[in-house]
Parts: structure tokens; sequence; C-alpha cells
């Protein structure tokens, strides 16, 4: 692999490590009592430190079974060990296209003819390559992955087959179930349940057991495969919400609490939230479920422990994310969006049950909020376009996740323009370079330090809501006061200047004044 090293004075490389002195200026901008804005400009001066060293690190998935957890590790399979297999349209050799870090590049700069120079995404910095990931997990249901994958109806038959032995391999350790958090329709997949009592039946009083269960199965994964790190995603099925209880689960401590008094609104994917954090290992979740109640987000700040979330931006959101900011930016008015999709996969199934389509349907919806709120020349304060979500179960259609979209716009003087998108998602094969992502990027910004010049000197990590994870996200958490971004460009953006001037990079702005000044 190629390396970038940048010539600027206040960039500093050691064998295994990376400083860099960054000067981040923004603008201030107040309103006076003429209504006129007031901007002043802002500088902080920041030390970045990188550790360069990737570390062995290990991906433990909650959902291993599933259409996501057997297509991911059957993408990596295939990759690690060079898989070619064939299909109608010939032979296909693996790859990892839909994987920003894996398949996309990043404009560094042009060349001596003013050309815009680009190089792959992954050669910025030292980040862990997915075919080194150690990867297991957990699932309600015991089946191996070469059986999960036959389940799945992703990967090509052929594929299958040549995968089927190193698949067999991959076992789930059994899981947290709480019936009620997940469809009714789930239940005859629960047969590798940890918390049963003795005669078998589903057990709802043993929480704090449960939490502990979990934190052992992390130890025991980074002992018995030597890891130096290791992420855990939940890629299990969309839970309902959980109530917001003042005294249950608004703090740590009374979330801790709860835990114990085995509360009936901490959900399994909260438990797993909780043992990571514990376990200072980094959580992801990749539902849309409200997983991070205010109390995990305290209890990560207290350990300063990372989280990211909630819900894959895979098809139908993410081109919503472009779309919608296209037509704002461009001074039209999207007055209302209409969203259908039909899928048949078992994350269909267990959508068709109300409380579990409720979720879907509140990461879905929240997506064009800032959209419309940067512009208050096309909507008022407070003013909201009809945005509608409809997902129906069909079982014909598989994975094939169907996704049709209809944008009705305003136009100059009265006019209208509607938009109508089909999309044939294939929604595993989209998810799952997602995850990949996801776990690439938090791995690699638990490995940013920074301290502010001036200050007080000390050396800090990120903020644990690791809000540059965004881009692969459908309803971003993010940091209590501050605006969640969904616009799509704007949170590669941010990503990809974030990881320029950690190489001491200027940040990109397309002034392109090499042609456009005399
Ligand atoms: P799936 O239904 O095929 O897989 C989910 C797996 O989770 C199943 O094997 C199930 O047995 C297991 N499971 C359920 N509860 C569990 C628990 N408490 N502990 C451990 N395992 C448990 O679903 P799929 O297609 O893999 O999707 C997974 C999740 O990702 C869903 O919540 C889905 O909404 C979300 N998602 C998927 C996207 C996609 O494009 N595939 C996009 C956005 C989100």
């Amino acid at each position: 692999m190629v390396k970038i090293k940048v010539q600027n004075s206040n960039v500093t490389y050691t064998d295994n490590s990376l400083s860099t002195i960054y000067n981040y200026k923004n603008s201030l901008v107040e309103i006076d009592s003429n209504g006129d804005y007031n901007v002043t400009p802002t500088f902080h001066d920041y030390q970045f430190n990188v550790d360069l060293t990737p570390p062995k690190t290990g991906l433990l998935l909650v959902g291993l079974g599933g259409n996501n957890g057997s297509t991911l590790v059957s993408a990596i399979e295939a990759n690690k060990q060079a898989i070619s297999f064939n299909t109608k349209e010939g032979e296909i050799k693996p790859n990892y296209y839909g994987s920003v870090t894996q398949s996309s590049t990043i404009k560094i700069g042009v060349d001596s003819e003013g050309k815009d120079f680009y190089v792959p995404f992954n050669s910025i910095l030292p980040f862990v390559n997915p075919n080194d990931l150690i990867i297991g997990g957990w699932d309600i249901n015991k089946d191996d992955l070469s059986k999960a994958a036959i389940k799945a109806k992703v990967l090509d038959f052929d594929l299958q087959s040549k995968l089927s032995k190193t698949l067999k391999k991959y076992k789930p350790l059994k899981s947290i179930y709480y019936p009620d958090f997940i469809a009714a329709n789930q239940n005859e997949r629960a047969n590798n349940v940890l918390n049963v009592t003795k005669s078998g039946d589903v057990d709802l009083n043993s929480k704090l057991a449960n939490l502990e269960q979990i934190r052992s199965d992390i130890k025991n994964f980074k002992i018995s495969n030597g890891l130096d790190k290791v992420i855990i995603l939940w890629t299990a099925n969309t839970e309902r919400y959980s109530e917001i209880i003042p005294g249950v689960n608004d703090t740590a401590s009374n979330l801790l609490e709860a835990v114990k008094k085995n509360h009936s609104e901490v959900s399994p994917s909260t438990i797993f939230a909780i043992a990571s954090i514990l376990e200072g290992v980094p959580f992801i979740n990749g539902s849309p479920q409200n997983t991070f109640v205010p109390g995990v987000v305290e209890l990560s700040e207290k350990h300063d422990s990372f989280i990211g979330g909630d819900d894959f931006k895979s098809g139908q959101t993410k081109l919503k994310s472009v779309l919608a900011q296209f037509l704002v930016d461009a001074g039209i008015k999207p007055i209302s969006i209409a969203s259908y999709n039909h899928l048949g996969n078992n994350d269909g199934f267990n959508l068709s049950s109300q409380e579990q389509f409720k979720s879907k349907e509140i990461s879905k919806s929240s997506v064009v909020d800032d959209i419309i709120n940067s512009n208050r020349i096309l909507y008022k304060e407070g003013e909201k376009i009809d945005h509608t979500i409809v997902i129906k179960y069909l079982k014909a259609v598989g994975d094939s996740k169907i996704a049709m979209d209809e944008y009705y716009s305003e136009l100059m003087l009265g006019g209208h323009n509607r938009i109508t998108i089909s999309n044939i998602c294939e929604d595993s094969l989209l998810a799952t370079p997602l995850i990949i992502d996801l776990v690439i990027m938090t791995e690699f910004l638990s490995r940013v330090q920074y301290k502010e010049l001036g200050g007080n000197n000390q050396q800090r990590s990120l903020y644990p809501i690791l809000g540059y994870l965004s881009y692969w996200l459908k309803a971003p958490l993010t940091r209590v006061g501050f605006e969640t971004i969904n616009g799509l460009n704007k949170q590669r953006l941010g990503l990809e200047n974030f990881l320029k001037i950690l190489v001491g990079l200027p940040i990109t702005d397309e002034l392109r004044f090499e042609e456009r000044l005399n």
C-alpha cells in the first residue's frame, strides 16, 4: 500500500505515531437588535495525535446468524481466501464494492497540470484491513453460518457452496431474548437463548446475570483470540422503543439499578450496550430502536467508551439524504415525500409487527429535518413537509427490498415537480459494506487523541458519541444540545476533512484557483 507523507511543518511522524497541529476556524453568528448578522471569526489550535499501528481487532456481532451477519462473514472470508465463484453472468471475483473505506477514493490535491489527484480512501491513514478482522457473535438462533447463509438467500449458490466448510465453523453464542422487544413472529427462531430457567422457559428475572454473561463473553473472545481491541455491533432484529421513564433509564446509576431490578423497559440491546461500555469496548447500533436511552449515553460519558448509532443508512434513506439536500439547496421546495418499501427477508417479517415498524418509521422520518431547517426562505420556523413511510412484508421478493419514493416539490410561480424513484436495494449486500466501514472507522477513531493548545494541555480522546460515523447511519446519535446532521454530502465532507487535517492536508474547498484566477 502506498503511503502519503505531507511536507507540512505542522506534521511530525515517528515510527508509530503522527502528530499534527491544526488551526480550527469557524464563525460565530449573532443577530443584533436591528436584525443584522454580526459574524465573528473564531480560532482554536489543536494538536492531534494518531497511533499509526492498526491493532489486532475482533468484531462481535449481535445477530451474527441474520442476513447481515452471515453476509458479512461470507464477504470477509471470500475476500480473505480470494474465492471466486460462478454466476450465470460468468466468474465473479470477491470485492468490497459499497464500502467507502475499501472501494472509494479521496482527492488529496492536484498534479503539476492542475488535474485532481485521488488516492484510495484507505491509503490516507493506516486502517485495519477487514480481511484481518476476527469475527464472532451472538444470536438467539443456533444455526451455524453455513445454514444461516442458505436461509438468507443472499449469496449466489456457487459461493454458498464454496464457503460452506468455512461458514460451518462460525457458531453463534447464546443470546438474550426478552420476547416483548421483538416481533412475536420471531419466537420460533429463539432456540439459542441464555436467559432460560432450568425447565427451559424464558427467564425475565436475571437481567444482571445476563449482563455479566455478555461481559464474560466479551472477555473470553478477547483473550482466546489474543486481540488488542474488540468492537461490538448490533445487527439483530429491530426492537420496539423502550419507554423513557424517570428513575429507570434516565441516568447511568438509575439504569444500572433498573438492570438489577429486572425492569421490563431494559431491552436486550441496552444490556449489550451497557456490557460493552463497562468492558471499554465500542458499541455501534445498526438498528433503529432507542438502545441509547439517556442512561446509556451518560454511562458512555462516564467511562469514556465509544458509542455510535442508530440504524444503517443503506438504500432509500441514503438517496433521500442526497436528493432532499439537492432540492432544497437548489431553492426548490419539497412539500411531500412518500416512501414505500416491500421486502421479504426476516427483517421485513419482524417489521410487519406494529411496534417494531414504529421504531423504523421514527428513524426514517427524521432524515430531512435539518435540511428543511437550513432554508428559511422556503420553510417557516417549525414548518414540516408531508412525509410518509410505508413498509410491507412480501415474502416472495426475499432480500431484494424494493423502495419506491415520490418527491413532490413546489417550483416557481405555482409550478410542481414530481420525481419518482424505484430502487431495488439487495438489502444485505448494501448493508454489509456499511458494517465494515463502521467498524474500521470506529477502530480508527479510537486511535485519535487531541489536546487544545493553550488550554489545560490534557490529552483526550474524541467525545464518546462518534459523530463522524453519521455518514453510515439513518438517525445519527448526536451529542445532547447539538443538531443532527443528515445530509449525506455534509457527513462525508466532515469525515474526509477530519482525515485530511490529521495528515496535514488542507481541507477540501474546491476553489480551483489554478484554473479560475488569471
Ligand atoms: P435478520 O432478521 O436477517 O437478522 C437478525 C438476526 O438477529 C436474526 O438471526 C435473529 O435471530 C437475531 N436476533 C434477534 N434478536 C436477537 C438478540 N436479542 N440477540 C442476538 N440475536 C438476535 O435481519 P438483517 O436483515 O440481518 O438486519 C439486521 C438489522 O439491521 C435489522 O434490525 C434491520 O432493521 C437493520 N438494518 C438493516 C438494513 C439492511 O439493509 N439490511 C438497513 C438498515 C438497518
